[in-house]
């Protein structure tokens, strides 16, 4: 395995080209947590490669859904190979529930179920704190240059009803989420980055426990397991449909 040279190093992932391929590059998955734009730093051992397999597994069960990703292989244990993309910059956010900021923003308590899945967008830049964006904001202003949003929102909302299908059995309410979408060499729009808890709000769905970052951004412990928690029950949901790390 030739990973090639670092060409970029972010908060939980770290990108290898080899300068002679034009199309592919590696993504190793770190062990680190960070939260608030990386104001709190963390991390624990075996994350990256618990991270790295729940998100293949859940990139496999997109692709036989129809839906397109990054995603080519997995290579133990904390490298998966991806189709090089150019990253839109936007973070797309689904809502299922009310929680997180916008519970924050509206002054209200968390857990409530919304009449219909919510898709915000917000402007990917870190020092700005990646602020929220309205789709006027984004067209006007052409902070997404030659990105259809409808196609984005439709995208979005049909992971949506996938991931939901994963996660129900699971046990584990699929609160709210992040995407990253990009464009290959084709312009082909690709799901990127990862799924995770990272980037997910996963709670119990009987007791409403977090299986997710929230653990680590609120400081309520107990990361480590939840997150084996959640691969555990990934590994079994997908081993039952013949979908395999
Ligand atoms: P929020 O409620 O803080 O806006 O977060 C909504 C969802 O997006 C939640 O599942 C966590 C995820 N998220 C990220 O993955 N990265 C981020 O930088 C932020 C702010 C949220
Ligand atoms: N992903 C962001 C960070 O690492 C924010 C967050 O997830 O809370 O800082």
């Amino acid at each position: 395995m030739n990973l090639g040279t670092l060409v970029y190093e972010g908060k939980g992932k770290k990108i290898y080209k080899d300068p002679a391929d034009q199309r592919q590059v590696w993504m190793e998955f770190k062990d680190d947590l960070t939260a608030f734009n990386a104001q709190k730093k963390g991390s624990f051992s075996g994350k990256g490669r618990l991270n790295g397999e729940m998100a293949t597994l859940i990139f496999r069960y997109l692709k036989r859904a129809g839906i397109p990703s990054h995603f080519v292989s997995w290579e133990p244990d904390r490298f998966m190979r991806v189709e090089e993309v150019k990253i839109i910059p936007l973070e797309v956010v689904v809502r299922n529930y009310l929680a997180g900021s916008l519970a924050k923003k509206l002054g209200k308590e968390e857990g409530e179920k919304l009449p219909r899945p919510i898709v915000e967008f917000y402007y990917k830049d870190d020092g700005l704190n990646d602020p929220f964006v309205s789709d006027d904001q984004i067209m006007a202003l052409n902070l997404a240059p030659g990105t259809d949003l409808m196609a984005l929102k439709t995208a979005a909302l049909e992971i949506n009803v996938h991931l939901r299908e994963i996660f129900r059995p699971m046990g584990l309410r699929l609160v709210d989420f992040k995407l990253e979408f990009g464009r290959d060499v084709d312009g082909r729009l690709l799901l990127a980055d990862e799924i995770t808890p990272d980037g997910c709000r996963l709670w119990d769905e009987k007791t409403l426990e977090k299986f997710d970052k929230d653990r680590f951004r609120r400081d309520l412990g107990g990361i480590d397991h939840a997150y084996k928690e959640v691969h555990k029950r990934l590994v079994s949901f997908m081993r039952e449909r013949g979908i395999e790390i």
